[in-house]
């Protein structure tokens, strides 16, 4: 074994290298604070391994993301969502018998406890979706007990990846004020949610399987991403040992910021601002590069790939395909080639190696979907949930896991006396 020679203070110590599967390597710091009373500082984690994986394997470099091993490519055009569901959490594709067991017992939870509708009553109709979701996620807690009881918890996580949908379709219902459209198990997973979003009591959904399979192959690329900011968000709250609701709600709340899943939605909101003024894609290029802007272009950018994106790849050819099999056309998604167009010859993108990533054409398929703005960053949540399930599991069943808790440098006021308020 390898190791990394550290001299503090003229002192040298040494601290073992490891490599994984994929040849990364690693510098084993776990007994760095108690050797030599320093810790490693790197806000953002950006250098720093929280835990070991055997779920996706990003190359931000080369644009490779893999789940268990499969190439994104090779699952986006030959997989469905629940197989890629089955394959997260079980760690190997199902055979026939296993998939259509899986899809049954999706079946069997899809139906939510008629209580929780009264939960929906309490929101304003402009709640933001992601808000009733993070308090309906954490809800399934109350309605599902016995949360660690090994026996229950493969039981509810197929409940959480069943529910998540049928409540992700109430949250749209009630924010446009139409009735709650119930699951159907003779539909599949994609058919099903697009059913409880846009059926109403005077008309039948009909499923398009363009749309269907445009939809199941956008939750197939969002399923799982390593250790982004809300997966980690997950592994933090369940290293306290709380149970899966409660950590993927607080995966929910997470993603939904701007710079994270939030992004697909400000994407829309950025294209729809340059379309009203005109259009002048290199007006807002320049706009990005000028610091003093508080510009950013959304949708773009990546921690890890400092290549192209591959889901941003798929979703880009997608966009063309879907909306052409839907004779749609939408202005934005001209816009949005033209950005990335002016944006990767621009030396400032260049130099940073930014790259279009996965938010900067899902909005664009969501829209011809019919899927409300609003609604995208649940989308996301949508596809991401087994990835957060998956995580989730092998954290908790990791016996090495210990409760997360970084350290930091104290840099406040030295000690100093209490005052009474009269001397203040
Ligand atoms: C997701 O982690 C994951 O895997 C996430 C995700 C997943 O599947 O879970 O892939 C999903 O969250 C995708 C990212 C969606 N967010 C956006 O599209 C928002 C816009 N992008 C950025 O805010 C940014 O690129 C991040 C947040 C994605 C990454 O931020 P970093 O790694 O902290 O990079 P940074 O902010 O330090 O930027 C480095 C430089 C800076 O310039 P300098 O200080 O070097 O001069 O690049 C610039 C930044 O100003 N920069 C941008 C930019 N992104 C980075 N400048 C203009 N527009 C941008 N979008």
């Amino acid at each position: 074994m390898s190791t990394a020679k550290l001299v503090l203070n003229g002192k040298e110590y040494e601290y073992p290298v490891f490599e994984g599967s994929e040849n990364e390597v690693a510098i084993d710091f776990t007994k760095l604070r108690a050797q030599t009373g320093a810790i490693a500082y790197d806000p953002g984690y950006g250098n720093t391994g929280s835990c070991t994986s055997t779920i996706t394997y990003i190359d931000g470099d080369a644009g490779i993301l893999r789940y268990r091993g499969y190439p994104i490519e090779q699952l986006a055009t030959q997989s469905t969502f629940t197989e890629v569901c089955y394959l997260l959490i079980n760690g190997r594709l199902p055979n026939a018998d296993e998939l259509d067991k899986f899809n049954q017992r999706l079946n069997k939870h899809t139906l939510v406890h008629e209580d929780m509708k009264k939960l929906f009553e309490g929101y304003p109709p402009s709640a933001h979706p992601m808000a009733i979701m993070s308090a309906m996620v954490i809800s399934l807690s109350a309605y599902h007990p016995d949360l660690l009881d090994p026996e229950i918890i493969d039981s509810n996580i197929m409940r959480l990846l069943a529910k998540f949908k049928t409540l992700a379709a109430f949250t749209y219902k009630k924010s446009v004020g139409q009735p709650y459209v119930y699951p159907r198990a003779d539909l599949n997973y994609a058919e099903d949610f697009l059913h409880m979003m846009f059926a109403t009591p005077t008309q039948p959904y009909q499923v398009n399987p363009v749309v269907a399979k445009a939809l199941d192959l956008l939750l197939i690329l969002h399923a799982d991403h390593e250790q982004n900011c809300s997966t980690s968000t997950v592994r933090m709250v369940g290293s306290s040992q709380a149970n899966v609701f409660a950590s993927v709600a607080a995966g929910v709340n997470a993603l939904w910021g701007p710079l994270h899943g939030g992004a697909n939605q400000e994407v829309i909101m950025m294209l729809e601002d340059i379309q009203r003024d005109g259009g002048d894609v290199q007006k807002y290029v320049g706009m990005a590069k000028d610091k003093n802007s508080n510009f950013r272009l959304m949708g773009f950018g990546h921690r890890v790939y400092k290549n192209f994106d591959p889901r941003a790849k798929i979703l880009k050819k997608a966009a063309d395909d879907v909306l052409h099999a839907l004779n749609v056309s939408d202005p934005l998604l001209d816009i949005a080639r033209g950005l990335e167009e002016a944006a990767l010859h621009d030396e400032y993108f260049v130099e940073r190696k930014l790259y279009p990533n996965v938010d900067f054409y899902s909005g664009i398929i969501y829209r011809a979907l019919g899927i409300p703005t609003q609604m995208f960053t649940v989308m996301f949540a949508l596809g991401r949930l087994p990835g957060w399930i998956a995580q989730w599991k092998e954290m908790h069943n990791d016996s090495a896991t210990r409760i997360n808790r970084p350290r930091q440098i104290y840099t406040g006021e030295a000690v100093r006396d209490y005052t009474s308020i009269d001397q203040r």
